[in-house]
């Protein structure tokens, strides 16, 4: 089936975009056509893209084997992508907020019985079916903020069985249609279970967890929390070691709440992205992107956290270094709208809305690929039919109203979606 979009407002394609730095935002306009373009569509796939004026005429009414849709001057952005997220688990940590409000810290909270270990009593009682229905509603709550595609992580099981279990039922929602594709990553080391210590834990991922993993096949990632108090270097070495041996792709949380030179290790093995990384040292950071690590953005978290500071995007964006922005859903910070996220950068660091953007398309699209294989975060030919349409008719207005969705619809490949 052809799908034939027609009198887009402005519209934000990132072809050829490569890095967004200082510079190129200056030209920010070779990365937006002007209003009146079209995109034609077959499948899941854009297959042209021209001014609508010459499509109107390719495309007359005469024969019938197309759908002609008028997208009626509202901005055009590509479909979004959420490149680190945790989107299974059930329970609620609210009662947290009081623990926070006398002063205690993420840490203290989760040694007091809050924290990651309470997520994972709750969600290891839940059934698989209570779990999918979570996932799916969450996958819908996406969707409706514009994401066409997100990465998911294992991580609130911590046992082989539990573990595998939630990668089961995210590969399951993956095969959902009309909902955004899933990129799977197992994070089993994302904390130390009560019946553990380190050492015995990592022992058992070792030995037991990630080959099951590895057999089950849905995961493409591994991951690990990194950072002193939950997993040490060494450890993370041993398991994203065995974890690339076994051909997952390694990513990294790592220096959320000090420098635990997560920063160096990242950049030593290489991994794909290094996710949160607010306290990393410059010098680690340069030698991240020397050896070409994304630095993984997660600004949900200290805006959850309340705190004050957040990471250095301007430096990112000057030094023309490799970045990201993605929500970071979790318990502790629970949103699923990557325009909420762009606002705390737009509206609260002053970042240009046009990096922001190229932060969770383009760029993202680099960490988190397509199921499919083919190409996202763009609008060209060639690439998956995914893009969003605005309310309204200025680009800029994708990350300014943090309190509602920006996006009207969503062509999610090829399908359009109203929301
Ligand atoms: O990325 N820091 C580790 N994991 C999550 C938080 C998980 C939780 O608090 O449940 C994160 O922020
Ligand atoms: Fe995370």
């Amino acid at each position: 089936m052809r799908r034939v979009f027609l009198d887009a407002g402005p519209m934000v394609h990132f072809a050829n975009a490569t890095s967004l730095s200082g510079q190129v935002l200056q030209n920010a306009s070779e990365f937006i056509h002007d209003p009146g373009m079209g995109i034609v569509v077959e499948e899941d796939t854009i297959i042209q893209i021209s001014e609508s004026e010459i499509l109107k005429e390719e495309y007359d009414s005469s024969t019938q084997d197309f759908d002609v849709i008028s997208l009626g001057g509202s901005a055009i952005i590509p479909g979004l992508i959420d490149s680190h997220t945790h989107l299974l688990w059930e329970g609620d940590r609210s009662f947290e907020v009081s623990m926070k409000r006398n002063g205690l810290s993420y840490q203290e909270i989760a040694e007091r019985g809050g924290g990651i270990g309470y997520t994972v009593n709750q969600t290891n009682q839940a059934s698989a079916e209570q779990i999918y229905l979570t996932g799916k509603n969450r996958l819908k709550s996406s969707l409706l903020n514009g994401t066409t595609h997100l990465e998911a992580k294992s991580g609130y099981g911590l046992t082989t069985e539990a573990e595998c279990r939630l990668l089961a039922i995210m590969n399951n929602l993956n095969n959902e249609s009309e909902l955004p594709s899933i990129d799977l990553t197992w994070m089993g080391a994302h904390a130390i279970p009560k019946n553990h210590n380190l050492k015995s834990y990592v022992e058992e991922i070792l030995s037991e967890q990630l080959p099951s993993v590895l057999e089950q096949g849905y995961a493409k990632n591994a991951d690990v929390f990194c950072e002193p108090g939950w997993f040490d270097l060494e450890s993370t070495e041993d398991i994203l070691k065995s974890a690339s041996k076994g051909g997952l792709h390694k990513r990294l949380h790592i220096d959320e709440f000090e420098d635990g030179d997560g920063g160096k290790l990242a950049s030593d093995l290489e991994v794909v992205t290094a996710d949160h990384a607010y306290h990393t040292s410059e010098e680690n950071r340069i030698k991240m992107n020397d050896n070409n690590v994304n630095a993984g953005f997660l600004p949900g978290t200290p805006f959850s956290q309340g705190e004050k500071e957040f990471p250095p995007f301007q430096h990112y964006i000057n030094q023309n270094w490799k970045w990201t922005i993605a929500t970071d859903f979790n318990p502790n910070c629970q949103t699923l709208s990557l325009p909420f996220i762009g606002s705390l950068l737009v509206q609260r660091n002053h970042i240009h809305p046009l990096a922001a953007l190229a932060a969770c398309t383009v760029h993202a699209a680099d960490i988190s690929p397509h199921p499919s294989g083919k190409g996202h975060g763009t609008i060209e030919k060639g690439s998956l039919a995914n893009f969003n349409i605005l309310k309204n008719d200025n680009w800029e207005s994708w990350c300014l109203t943090p309190g509602h969705s920006p996006i009207a619809g969503t062509v999610l490949e090829g399908n359009m979606i109203i929301h």
